[in-house]
């Protein structure tokens, strides 16, 4: 199970597969810009040739940089089974290699699946209220790679 860089013909299969994997529609959370302009470190993984995960993610233009996962998903059929902490490690150690010192991804309070997986993978949690707008709380998760 070794993730690899997406191809346009693996993000064309993430557009078609999200809905389901999700269980309703998020297909606009895959935007374009997440594979032309972010894609540099965007990552899939095969199993038998099928994608069963992917990450969509890239590092911020700051200084230093930030690595931030936009959007990753498993196919319901391969959950826990350590998909999505070996696409969570690959991501990271891309983005440390690009100098970032932080990793950030956030989700909504009704995604405990999200909300276990980054506690279970050794991120941070926090509540933040109105981060999205006013009345729109969101857990913002973040792990330091500073030594
Ligand atoms: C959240 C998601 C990406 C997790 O991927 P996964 O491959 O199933 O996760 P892993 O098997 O790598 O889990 C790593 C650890 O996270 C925790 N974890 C993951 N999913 C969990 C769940 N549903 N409930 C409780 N703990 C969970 C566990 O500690 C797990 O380790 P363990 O299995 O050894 O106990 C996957 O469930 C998914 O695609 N969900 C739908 C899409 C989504 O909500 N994406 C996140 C927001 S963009």
């Amino acid at each position: 199970m070794v993730p690899r860089k997406i191809t346009k013909a693996d993000f064309d299969d993430i557009v078609e597969v999200i809905d389901r994997w999700w269980g309703g529609p998020i297909s606009t959370f895959a935007h374009t810009i997440f594979f032309y302009e972010l894609g540099e470190h965007a990552l899939c993984v095969e199993k038998d040739g099928r994608l069963i995960g992917f990450l969509l993610g890239f590092t911020t233009p700051t200084a230093p940089p930030r690595g931030y996962v936009h959007l990753v998903g498993i196919h319901p059929d391969h959950r826990r089974r350590g998909v999505g902490r070996v696409l969570y490690e690959t991501f990271t150690e891309a983005c440390r290699a690009a100098g970032c010192e932080q990793m950030k991804a956030i989700s909504t309070l009704s995604n405990e699946g999200s909300i276990s997986f980054h506690v279970g993978v050794g991120w941070n949690a926090k509540e933040v209220e109105d981060y999205a707008g006013t009345g729109r709380k969101r857990i913002v998760f973040t792990k330091s790679l500073r030594p």
